[in-house]
């Protein structure tokens, strides 16, 4: 069983993800962590701007070596969508993301174009979301909880604007697969909207 969820940067996808793949013992892969690694290697080149230079990292990229603890600060999320808008960085993470997907037995991928461009045959696809504040708010707990000192109205312009980005771009853009079930975590804690996401993952799975 393939499990996509997809969604705007902390609507909670990640959570769900990672709770899915434990539900169901199925590997998980934040395909965010990818793009933000690749991110990375740019803005440490100081080549943020330059295309050529993100594709080259992106083919490099070596899943093994991801330290997601690393790359999952505001600053890497910005520039993971900056070189996440350009095609060519898109094509050269495909294949991985394809393998991970077609592990036997299946997986969980979160993302952004998971139900719509890397596993457009899913048996369950979520769209998980929440308003700009309360994710805002998530994020904001989160990066203080990590120690990074930035103020509540910084990430919620960080969080408009990439929702703008992502949403805006040609190369496969942030956007509901036809076939997606939409999740609203605005009002749900984590326990709530875990029990959503599986009530939804098991009707899909059961045919109900
Ligand atoms: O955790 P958060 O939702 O803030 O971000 P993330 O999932 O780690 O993704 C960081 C950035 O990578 C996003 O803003 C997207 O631009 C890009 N991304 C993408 O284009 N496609 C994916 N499948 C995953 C992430």
């Amino acid at each position: 069983m393939v499990i996509a969820i997809d969604g705007p940067a902390a609507s909670g996808k990640g959570t769900l993800a990672r709770r899915l793949a434990a539900h169901y013992g199925l590997p998980h892969l934040d395909t965010g962590l990818l793009y933000r690694a690749v991110g990375a290697i740019v803005l440490a080149q100081g080549r943020l701007q330059d295309e050529a230079a993100s594709v080259e990292a992106a083919r490099a990229l070596d899943v093994a070596t991801l330290d997601p603890e690393a790359l999952r600060t505001a600053e890497l999320g910005e520039a993971a969508s900056v070189v996440a808008a350009r095609g060519g960085v898109r094509a050269a993470l495909l294949d991985l993301q394809h393998r991970f997907a077609a592990q036997p037995g299946g997986a969980v991928l979160d993302g952004r174009d998971i139900g719509t461009v890397i596993c457009p045959k899913a048996q369950a696809k979520l769209f998980v979301t929440a308003t700009p504040e309360v994710r805002a708010e998530r994020r904001h707990r989160e990066l203080l909880g990590r120690g990074e000192d930035i103020a509540y109205a910084a990430v919620l312009a960080d969080i408009r604007k990439r929702d703008e980005r992502d949403s805006s771009r040609a190369a496969a853009p942030l956007v509901q697969a036809d076939d997606a079930v939409l999740l609203d975590t605005s009002a749900l804690d984590i326990a709530q909207s875990f029990d959503a996401a599986l009530a939804i993952v098991e009707a899909r799975r059961t045919g109900r």
